[in-house]
């Protein structure tokens, strides 16, 4: 009767742990975010001015920080995700080291649109391949 038992217990421990385990799991691989995240969504106009502030202040955090100058060459790429009252900026740059030499940076960036309250955060920035 002692072994019927462990038998019993044994699957229902598996699936709660199982239950417990896959809600963050299935919800962080789905959108790679917390589930109140809005989507990342491609940016269609990476020529409008504020991507440019955007990927500049990346820089200045950059050269501040690094002691590293870098100038922006040109914004590539991005997408945007809505975060509370603000956004989460992704953006894929080129930009020059103090010898010209251009590298592609990735970078993500929270601000809020013209607010003058609100501090922006470099989230990451990193060196990515090619120039
Ligand atoms: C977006 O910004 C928030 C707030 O700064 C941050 O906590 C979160 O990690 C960012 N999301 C992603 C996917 O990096
Ligand atoms: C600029 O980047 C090139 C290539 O990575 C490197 O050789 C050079 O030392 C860098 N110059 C400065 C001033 O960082």
């Amino acid at each position: 009767m002692r072994s019927l038992a462990a038998v019993v217990v044994v699957p229902l421990v598996v699936v709660v742990a199982l239950a417990v385990v896959s809600v963050p799991i299935a919800s962080s691989t789905v959108a790679g975010v917390a589930p109140t995240s809005a989507p990342w969504v491609t940016i269609t106009n990476i020529g409008d001015p504020l991507y440019q502030q955007v990927a500049n202040f990346a820089l200045l955090i950059h050269t501040f920080v690094f002691k590293e100058k870098l100038s922006l060459v040109q914004v590539v790429s991005g997408s945007v995700q809505a975060i509370g009252v603000g956004n989460n900026y992704s953006l894929l740059l080129r930009a020059a080291n103090g010898t010209g030499s251009v590298g592609r940076y990735l970078t993500e960036v929270w601000g809020v649109p013209g607010s003058t309250e609100r501090t922006w955060k470099v989230l990451s920035f990193e060196r990515v391949a090619g120039n």
